[in-house]
C-alpha cells in the first residue's frame, strides 16, 4: 500500500518548502526531558505565560452558553470595532473597522496579503536574517522571495538605499518589515519607516509591516505603518504581547481596495476566524495591566542576559529594542552555530535556536536567544553557559 502511494503521489514541488531547525533543537530537549533532565526553554519564540485573565473568562462565559457558530469572514464587527479602537488609543491614529479583518493568527494574514497583492512569479524583498516562514510562503505560492542582507550597522533593517538597490536589479512588487525583528530583536525609528514606505511606495512597491512585536519594545515605541501609509497592509497578532499563540488569531489593517478582495479569499479558504478565540481576543484587550507586568518581566529577563552574556563570553551582541529576542554571534567559539546549539543543549541544557533558521548563510555564526521565561530560569541559564564556555 505504501509503496503503491508513493508510486502514484509525488508532492508538489511548491511544498518543499525547508523545515524549522529549531524543531530539530526541540526534539533534542524532548529527548533530554523524558531522561530527567531539566531543560531551559530559550529556543521557542512564545511567552511562558497565559492569555489575560480577562481572555480566558470570556472564552469561558462563551463556552458556558455553548453553540459557538462561524462568524462574519471578516471577523466579528465587535473585535474588528475594537481593533480599531486599539489604534486610536495606542498610536493616536484613525483606522476605519471596514479596513481591519481578523484572521487565524499573523500566519494567515501572510497568506491572505501575499494572494492579494501579487500574482505568481513577482518578486517581493524581505530581510536577512529574518523570520523563515515569509520566504517559504511566498515560495509556496509561487512568488520570489528577494533577500536583502543586513547588518548590524543598520541594526538589521532593511534601508531605502538596499531597497532600491535590489529593485534596480530586477523589479520588486513588495517589500515586508518587521519591527521589532526576529530574530534581532531590533527596531527601526519612525523616521526609518517612514522612509522606507515613502521609498517602496514611490517605485509602486507594495509594503507589508509585520507589527507583532508591537507593544514589546524597551527603547521607544514602536511606530506603526498605519500612520504613513493607506496602501501599506498591516498584519499583526494577540500572539506576543497578548502572549495567545494558541489561540491563532491575528488581524490585518488593510487598503480599501483589498477588503473585499480578502473577505473573498479568507471565506474560501477559511470561512472565518475560530469563535472562541475571536471572543477571548476582544476582551485580551482590557487585560493590558496584566500583560504590562508581563512585558516588565522580560525587561528584567533582557537586563539579566544582556548583563550576563558578555560576561560568560558571548558579547557580540547587539542592545535589542524590543521583542524577547537576542541574536548572538558566536562565530568565536564554533564554525556552525547548529552543531554549537546541539552541544549546548547536550552539555548544559539550555536549548536556543541556530541561526540558519533566519539566515542560511551567515546564520552559522549566530544563536537566537528567546526571553519569554521566567528571570530565575535567565539567571540560571546565563550560569550555566558561563561555566560551559570556561570549560571548553
Ligand atoms: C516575526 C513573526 N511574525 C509572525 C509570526 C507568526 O505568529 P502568529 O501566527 O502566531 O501570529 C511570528 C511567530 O513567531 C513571528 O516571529
Amino acid at each position: 500500500m505504501l509503496d503503491a502511494a508513493r508510486r502514484l503521489i509525488a508532492p508538489s514541488a511548491r511544498s518543499d518548502v525547508p523545515p524549522f531547525m529549531v524543531m530539530d533543537v526541540m526534539a533534542a530537549a524532548a529527548r533530554i526531558e523524558a531522561r530527567g533532565g531539566q531543560v531551559i526553554h530559550m529556543e521557542v519564540g512564545q511567552p511562558a505565560a497565559p492569555a489575560p485573565a480577562t481572555a480566558i473568562a470570556a472564552a469561558r462565559a462563551a463556552l458556558a452558553v455553548g453553540r459557538l457558530g462561524y462568524t462574519e469572514t471578516l471577523g466579528m464587527p465587535a473585535l474588528r470595532a475594537r481593533i480599531a479602537r486599539h489604534y486610536h488609543e495606542g498610536y493616536g491614529v484613525t483606522v476605519d473597522p471596514a479596513r481591519v479583518a481578523v484572521t487565524t493568527g499573523s500566519s494567515a494574514a501572510f497568506i491572505l496579503a501575499f494572494l492579494a497583492l501579487f500574482e505568481a512569479g513577482d518578486r517581493v524583498a524581505v530581510a536577512l536574517p529574518g523570520y523563515p516562514p515569509y520566504r517559504h510562503i511566498l515560495s509556496a505560492l509561487g512568488c520570489e522571495p528577494v533577500v536583502i542582507e543586513t547588518t548590524p550597522a543598520t541594526r538589521w533593517a532593511i534601508t531605502p538605499d538596499m531597497l532600491l538597490a535590489a529593485h534596480r536589479r530586477a523589479p520588486l512588487k513588495g517589500v515586508l518589515v518587521a519591527s521589532p525583528a526576529n530574530p534581532t530583536g531590533t527596531m527601526m525609528t519612525g523616521e526609518a519607516l517612514r522612509e522606507l514606505i515613502h521609498a517602496a511606495e514611490g517605485e509602486g512597491i507594495a509594503f507589508i509591516s509585520d507589527e507583532i512585536y508591537h507593544g514589546l519594545d524597551y527603547a521607544f515605541q514602536a511606530e506603526t505603518a498605519v500612520r504613513h501609509s493607506d496602501s501599506a497592509v498591516i498584519i499583526n497578532s494577540f500572539s506576543k504581547y497578548f502572549c495567545m499563540t494558541g489561540w491563532r488569531v491575528g488581524w490585518m489593517v488593510v487598503p480599501e481596495p483589498l477588503v473585499r478582495p480578502i473577505e473573498r479569499l479568507q471565506g474560501n479558504l477559511a470561512v472565518s476566524v475560530p469563535t472562541l478565540s475571536q471572543i477571548a481576543a476582544a476582551a485580551a484587550f482590557d487585560g493590558r495591566a496584566e500583560m504590562e507586568a508581563v512585558k516588565h518581566g522580560y525587561e528584567e529577563n533582557r537586563r539579566v542576559l544582556l548583563e550576563g552574556l558578555p560576561k560568560a563570553g558571548i558579547d557580540n551582541i547587539l542592545p535589542v529594542d524590543g521583542a524577547f529576542y537576542l541574536y548572538a554571534e558566536v562565530a568565536r567559539f564554533c564554525d556552525d552555530s547548529f552543531d554549537f546549539a546541539k552541544r549546548m543543549l547536550e552539555e548544559t541544557h539550555v536549548a536556543v535556536t541556530p541561526g540558519v533558521d533566519f539566515d542560511p548563510r551567515k546564520g552559522k555564526r549566530f544563536i537566537r536567544f528567546c526571553y519569554a521565561g521566567a528571570a530565575a530560569e535567565m539567571r540560571e541559564a546565563v550560569e550555566r553557559i558561563a561555566t560551559w564556555l570556561k570549560r571548553r
